[in-house]
C-alpha cells in the first residue's frame, strides 16, 4: 500500500501538498512518486466541467487504500459540490480540501454534510478531515475570526490569491520583484492569523512558476518564518523544495536545544541572555514547538 507521510492528525508533518488533477492518468500515477507528504485530486478549477463526471470516478478509484489524500471538491453552493462528495467520500479520503468558503460557515455545513455521508457509507464519524482555502472571496476575509471551534474536522487553512484577484478586478497579484501586492500580502497574513486563532496549521498558497525552483526555495524559506507550517505545490519539481524548506535546519534545531537547556538550567529565570539577545518565554515556546515539529518529521521518514 502507497503512504504520502503519516496520520493527517499530526498535520505539523504535511510540508508538502501535490495538487493533482483528477482528470489525468497520467499525473495521478506519477503523483505518488513525487515524495510529497500529501496529495490533492483536484475537482475543482484545473478540471473542465465536460470531464468532471469522470474524474470523480477516477479519483474514487485512486483513493482507494492510500493514505494522507486529500479531494478539492467545487464550492459549496454549486451543484458539483453534492455530486464530488458522493463521489469520494465511500473511498474514505484523508480529507476535503474546500475552495472558495464564503466564511466558516461553509466550512460547519461541508462538515454536516460529511457526517451524512460517512454514516450511509460506515466510514468512523469524524474520519474525514477539512482544510479551507480561506481567502478567496473578498466578503471571507471579512469573517476570518470565524473559524474558532467551527468543526472538530477543520485541520488547517489555507488561501488563495488567483480566485481573489478576479473577484476584486486585479490584473496582478505581485509586483516586479515578485513579492505580493499588498492586498494579497494582507490575505496571507489574515490566513495565518486565522489558522493561529482557530488552533490549526496554516499552509501557504501555490507558486504559480514552477520552474523557478531558487524562487521557490526563498519562498518557501520565508514562508516557514512567517509561521506556515507547509505549503502547495502544483507541480512534482516542487515538492523536495517545499520539504526541504519546511524542515528546521540542524543550525535552527541546535539553537533552539541551547534555548530549552538554558531554561531548564535557570528554572526560576523568566529572562536569560544568550549571544547577547535577550530571550524569555515566547522564545522557549517557540524553541519547544519547533523541536517537537524536526521530531515529528524526523519520526515520519
Ligand atoms: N502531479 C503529477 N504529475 C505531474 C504534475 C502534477 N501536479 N504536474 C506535472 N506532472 C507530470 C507531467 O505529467 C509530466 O509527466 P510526463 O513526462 O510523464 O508527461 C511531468 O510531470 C513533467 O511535467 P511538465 O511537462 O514539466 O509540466 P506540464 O506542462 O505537463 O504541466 C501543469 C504543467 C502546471 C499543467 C501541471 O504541473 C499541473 O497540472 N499542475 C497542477 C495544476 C492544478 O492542480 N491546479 C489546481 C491548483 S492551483
Ligand atoms: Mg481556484
Amino acid at each position: 500500500m502507497q503512504t504520502f507521510g503519516a496520520d493527517a492528525e499530526k498535520a505539523e508533518m504535511n510540508r508538502s501538498f501535490l495538487f493533482v488533477p483528477a482528470d489525468s492518468e497520467r499525473k495521478m500515477k506519477k503523483a505518488g512518486d513525487a515524495g510529497a507528504d500529501a496529495l490533492i485530486l483536484d475537482l475543482e478549477d484545473s478540471v473542465t466541467p465536460e470531464v468532471r463526471a469522470e474524474a470523480r470516478l477516477m479519483a474514487s478509484a485512486y483513493l482507494r487504500g492510500k493514505q494522507n489524500v486529500w479531494v478539492r471538491i467545487n464550492p459549496l453552493e454549486s451543484e458539483d459540490c453534492s455530486a464530488d462528495l458522493e463521489a469520494v467520500i465511500p473511498s474514505a479520503p484523508t480529507g476535503i480540501v474546500l475552495p472558495k468558503a464564503r466564511s466558516a460557515d461553509d466550512a460547519g455545513a461541508l462538515s454536516r454534510r460529511i457526517d451524512e455521508l460517512e454514516q450511509r457509507h460506515g466510514i468512523e464519524q469524524g474520519q474525514t478531515r477539512i482544510i479551507v482555502l480561506c481567502t478567496e472571496r473578498p466578503e471571507a476575509l471579512f469573517t476570518l475570526g470565524g473559524y474558532v471551534g467551527v468543526t472538530e474536522r477543520l485541520l488547517a487553512l489555507s488561501w488563495g490569491a488567483e480566485d481573489l484577484s478576479a473577484a476584486i478586478g486585479a490584473s496582478a497579484t505581485r509586483d516586479e520583484q515578485g513579492s505580493w501586492l499588498p492586498t494579497f500580502e494582507m490575505a496571507r497574513s489574515l490566513c495565518l492569523l486565522a489558522a493561529a486563532a482557530a488552533e490549526v496549521t496554516a499552509i501557504d498558497t501555490v507558486f504559480t512558476d514552477f520552474r523557478d525552483t531558487e524562487g521557490l526555495l526563498r519562498y518557501a524559506e520565508g514562508a516557514r518564518r512567517h509561521g506556515f507550517s507547509g505549503m502547495l505545490a502544483i507541480h512534482p519539481a516542487q515538492v523536495a523544495v517545499i520539504n526541504t524548506a519546511f524542515e528546521p535546519s540542524t543550525a535552527e534545531i541546535e539553537h533552539a536545544e541551547r534555548i530549552v537547556d538554558l531554561f531548564d538550567a535557570n528554572p526560576g529565570a523568566g529572562t536569560i541572555g544568550l549571544d547577547g539577545k535577550m530571550i524569555d518565554r515566547p522564545h522557549l515556546a517557540q524553541a519547544k514547538r519547533l523541536l517537537e515539529r524536526a521530531k515529528q518529521i524526523r519520526n515520519n521518514k
